[in-house]
């Protein structure tokens, strides 16, 4: 053994102890020729101290000694004199009085330092160093984070007896709207295999294997532009049920999550219990997506129908094309600068909006905007009664078709909330959001696209408009949305061939293609399927949320950077020729 304790664990009652420690310097201090050195090991820090009565050798080594050298010391545990008890160590009443000292490995000096997050280089330099930054404490406690979660999601489903079962990662194509990874197959010249984007069929298919209750920490692939809640490859708490209902699932997993942030963040407070329920429409309504952040209010306000004969051109002609006006409140922001009101155009206009019109209003009530001059004063005050308006507030509009006004205000209220100090990082804003449209309409390429995945199951009272009138036709989806995160989703699933085909036809998939795709799932919809549903969590996402970190690279151990590469080990790579002549593969130039 190369240690009999951690660093973190010896207190005042292990005093007079001898004691083999081992760990990194991770801080050194020089005090008259006396070392004192900050010893760390994953559990913790202790003070080891070199005095002066050590034989030669060991003074002449501790003085080569430099941070992150890894060292082995025997030593006595003694209290610390009086005065120098450090409360903010947990270790902070003891030292250790070192008797002999061991170096296992020196360091060359780091390319960042450690122990002062103030001091953090960017972070390609942390990625490129991954094995470094990994030793920051930060970076340790979210990783113990990531592991106590899944642990508690394992045990929890295990007590609900679920079965944990392990899906192949080669495999065929199971898309969930993103690129698919490709394996060209050595043996089958010409042929690929396709990563998961999740273990969405496979999971089916063990219902009709009869398992009833599976669940897997999935690791998921997807081929997609990346964004801070985004990598290449990701990890799904994935699970399935047989014989269950919507709200069975929905029950289920807001006891489990109840119970794991009581567990492993309790710090942490749920801002509503049981979680809101919201269906699609109002989501959008209230604010502006379907992936809403409900701890504060600043919720969008409809003016359209005040917008339609207003005097003003802009709303006028925006309804006139069949689109709508509306509005947020900002409250108490009406001292905005018209620098500060030009910042937030800009934010608006680079996510498609056209301008942000305004009214704003002085704590005494003077009235500045951007358009108010075209409005009859019975206009004006009903706008403002509309809009709940006080003195001191800030009302901002955009008018356009319905998608970019939520998207536009949906965003900007989201940035209002940050601004205005609503966004409390210990409130956890669980809700739901249901009755998904069954498809969306995808106008550049001319055909509906299923909203969720194929396998989704319209509503049952829906079916029927299907052929008719789909673009009303709501599915058995349900989203999992945490503090503007959508970090699960999740559907009762179509168990009949029947349907599965008219599903396909719909979204204009070939039915030669489609046997070719998923001729596998049509043929055991045939073997008796039990109903069955299920949801996937996005565990990189929760996790990040749960640990206050504004991405989720920094809960990941490994992560791919913003462009999808590792740039600790340089992938990916080019291969060797000989690699791909055994793929029978050509590069185009
Ligand atoms: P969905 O595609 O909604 O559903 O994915 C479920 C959850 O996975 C997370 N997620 C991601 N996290 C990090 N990086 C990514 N690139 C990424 N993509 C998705 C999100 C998301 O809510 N098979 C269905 C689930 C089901 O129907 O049971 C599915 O994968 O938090
Ligand atoms: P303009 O008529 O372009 O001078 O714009 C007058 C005001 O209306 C400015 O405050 C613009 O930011 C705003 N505006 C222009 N287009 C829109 C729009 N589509 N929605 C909301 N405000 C707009």
């Amino acid at each position: 053994m190369y240690k009999t304790h951690t660093c973190g664990e010896l207190r005042a009652a292990d005093s007079d102890q001898k004691v083999t420690l081992a760990g990194w310097v991770h801080r050194l201090r020089d005090h008259k020729g006396v070392t004192f050195i900050d010893l760390r090991d994953r559990f913790g820090l202790v003070q080891v101290v070199f005095r002066l009565d050590l034989p030669k050798e060991t003074l002449e080594l501790v003085a080569e000694v430099r941070s992150e050298w890894v060292l082995q010391i025997i030593g006595l545990v003694q209290n610390r004199p009086a005065g120098m008890i450090n409360n903010k160590l947990p270790t902070g009443e003891i030292e250790i009085i070192v008797e002999e000292l061991k170096v296992l490995n020196p360091s060359k000096k780091l390319p960042f330092v450690l122990n002062d997050d103030a001091k953090l280089p960017e972070e390609s330099i942390r990625l490129k160093y991954r094995y470094l930054d990994l030793r920051r404490e930060k970076m340790r406690t979210n990783l113990e984070l990531r592991h106590k979660t899944i642990k508690f999601f394992r045990d929890y489903l295990d007590d609900q007896d679920f079965l944990e079962i392990e899906t192949p990662i080669l495999f065929k194509a199971t898309p969930e709207g993103a690129r698919d990874y490709l394996v060209p197959s050595r043996l089958h010249p010409g042929q690929f295999y396709a990563l998961p984007q999740s273990p969405q069929q496979l999971k089916q298919l063990l219902m009709v294997g009869g398992i009833e209750r599976y669940f897997q920490i999935a690791r998921c692939f997807r081929d997609e532009d990346q964004r801070g809640d985004r990598q290449p490859e990701f990890t799904q708490l994935d699970l399935e049920m047989s014989f269950i209902e919507r709200k069975d699932i929905l029950d289920l997993i807001e006891d489990l999550f109840t119970k794991m942030v009581a567990k492993v963040a309790p710090g942490k407070r749920l801002f509503k219990s049981p979680w809101p329920r919201l269906k699609y429409e109002e989501a959008m309504e209230r604010y502006g997506k379907d992936n809403p952040d409900i701890r504060f209010g600043l919720e969008l306000v409809d003016v359209t129908d005040m917008a339609a004969d207003s005097g003003f051109g802009v709303f006028e002609n925006a309804v006139k094309a069949g689109g709508e006006v509306r509005a947020i409140n900002a409250k108490g922001l009406g001292d905005y600068t018209r620098k500060q009101i030009d910042e937030l155009t800009a934010f608006v206009q680079d996510l498609g909006a056209k301008g942000l019109a305004y009214i704003a209003l002085t704590k005494e009530g003077e009235m500045r905007s951007s358009f108010a001059k075209f409005l009859s004063d019975e206009r004006k005050q009903a706008l403002l009664s509309r809009m709940e308006a006080e003195n001191g507030d800030l009302l901002l509009f955009v008018a356009d078709k319905p998608s970019i006004v939520f998207d536009s205000l949906g965003r900007l209220r989201v940035l209002l909330g940050d601004r205005l100090g609503l966004r409390d990082k210990d409130v956890l804003g669980f809700c739901w959001v249901l009755d998904f449209p069954f498809v969306v309409w995808n106008a550049d390429e001319k055909r509906w696209d299923p909203s969720h995945h194929l396998f989704t199951a319209p509503m049952p009272d829906d079916i029927s408009i299907l052929g008719t009138d789909p673009g009303k036709a709501r599915g058995m989806q349900y989203d999992m949305v945490l503090n503007n995160y959508e970090v699960g989703g999740g559907s009762i699933r179509i168990h009949d061939r029947s349907l599965q085909e008219q599903v396909f036809k719909l979204i204009g998939l070939d039915p030669e293609v489609a046997q070719e795709r998923f001729g596998h799932m049509l043929e055991a919809f045939e073997y008796g399927t039990p109903p069955h549903g299920g949801i996937a969590l996005g565990i990189d996402r929760i996790v990040m949320i749960l640990a206050d970190e504004p991405n989720i690279r920094e809960v990941i151990a490994f992560p791919k950077n913003q462009s999808a590469k590792d740039i600790m080990a340089n992938a990916p790579t080019k291969v060797e020729e000989q690699q791909l002549k055994d793929l029978h593969i050509k590069l185009r130039e």
